[in-house]
């Protein structure tokens, strides 16, 4: 048997590669890509299936792929892909915005300052819409740089209480999960379409605990009752998931590249240092994306 020292061909075998973002340049296209070409400068999250970015090459598809906006740097833009693909998947695919239908529209992002939130106020600040955001206190500036219009911080009592005082939201999106599902949903505008849309969900915890074809089963069953529940208060209750998707970032870059959205990099580690850089993202209390440069 022919040895595959990058473990391309087998794809998910041990050891296992971390890391879902990539900004680099093509060495090699397949013989059927037609969009891209050798040193092109290109920016990718990779679906979790595969092996993971943390290394010199990586194989994608032509379909993950897309050129790196002009504007940004290698390190800016490795902060982009995979937040913004989620944001992208959850927003657009699942709460059904637009860049035009975003005009009127009040947003409430629940957990504003991390990788996901950061992304997605200045997307929707780009569309036009009215963001709300909830962080600690000490993010508050940082948020606001980024477009967010209202800011609550989550850490000075109740935060249930003071966005219920506030006008009723047309979608949100919750970054942090735990007990938000308990109140959140009341502060939807009821009969209109209204949509909360939730990052943290049981799904990969359920399929780890009960194998993939029980855990699936519990998923659809979880997510279907609390639809229904919610749907008999005239709202809707969807799961968002990260969704790999180049012409998805196509879109992005060239909001990028028209200074609309700009890379939030709060640490950079070098290649060596991966584990430092774990250990940073494991800290928690981020306010945007931990970068690791493979070569410098
Ligand atoms: N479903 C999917 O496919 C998918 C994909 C990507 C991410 N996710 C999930 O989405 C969530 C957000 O991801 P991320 O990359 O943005 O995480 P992150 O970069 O770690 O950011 C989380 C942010 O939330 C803040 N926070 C914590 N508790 C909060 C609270 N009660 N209210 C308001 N803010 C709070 C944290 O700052 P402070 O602690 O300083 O307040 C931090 O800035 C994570 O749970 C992640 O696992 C899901």
């Amino acid at each position: 048997m022919k040895r595959d020292p990058l473990n391309v061909n087998s794809g998910n075998e041990f050891p296992l590669i971390l890391g879902r973002d990539l900004s680099g340049v093509i060495m090699e296209c397949g013989l059927d890509v037609k969009y891209f070409k050798e040193w092109d400068e290109v920016w990718a999250a990779i679906p979790p299936w595969k092996q993971g970015s943390l290394s010199e090459f990586v194989v994608v598809s032509a379909n993950e792929v897309s050129h790196k906006p002009k504007s940004m740097s290698h390190t800016e833009a490795a902060a982009v892909p995979y937040v913004a693909s989620t944001a992208w998947s959850a927003l657009v695919n699942t709460g059904g915005l637009s860049k035009d239908n975003c005009a009127k529209k009040r947003i409430l992002i629940i957990g504003g300052s991390g990788g996901v939130g950061t992304f997605a106020i200045q997307m929707l600040k780009a569309w036009g819409a009215h963001v709300t955001v909830t962080c600690s206190q000490n993010a508050e500036l940082f948020v606001r740089g980024l477009g967010a219009d209202h800011v609550v911080d989550y850490t000075a009592g109740p935060v249930e209480e003071r966005l219920g005082s506030l006008a009723k939201f047309d979608l949100i999106l919750d970054n942090v999960g735990g007990d938000t599902e308990r109140w959140a949903l009341t502060l939807l505008k009821p009969w209109c379409g209204a949509k909360f849309v939730t990052l943290v969900t049981p799904f990969l915890q359920n399929t780890d605990m009960l194998g993939i074809a029980d855990g699936m089963v519990q998923n659809a069953a979880t997510v279907a009752s609390k639809v229904l529940k919610h749907l008999a208060k005239g709202v809707h209750y969807r799961w968002g998931f990260f969704a790999p998707s180049g012409p998805a970032l196509d879109e992005i870059m060239e909001m990028v590249d028209a200074g609309q959205i700009r890379a939030v990099v709060e640490d950079t580690f070098g290649f060596s240092e991966v584990p430092q850089a774990f250990e940073r993202m494991e800290k928690g209390h981020a306010r945007g994306k931990t970068v690791v440069q493979i070569r410098k």
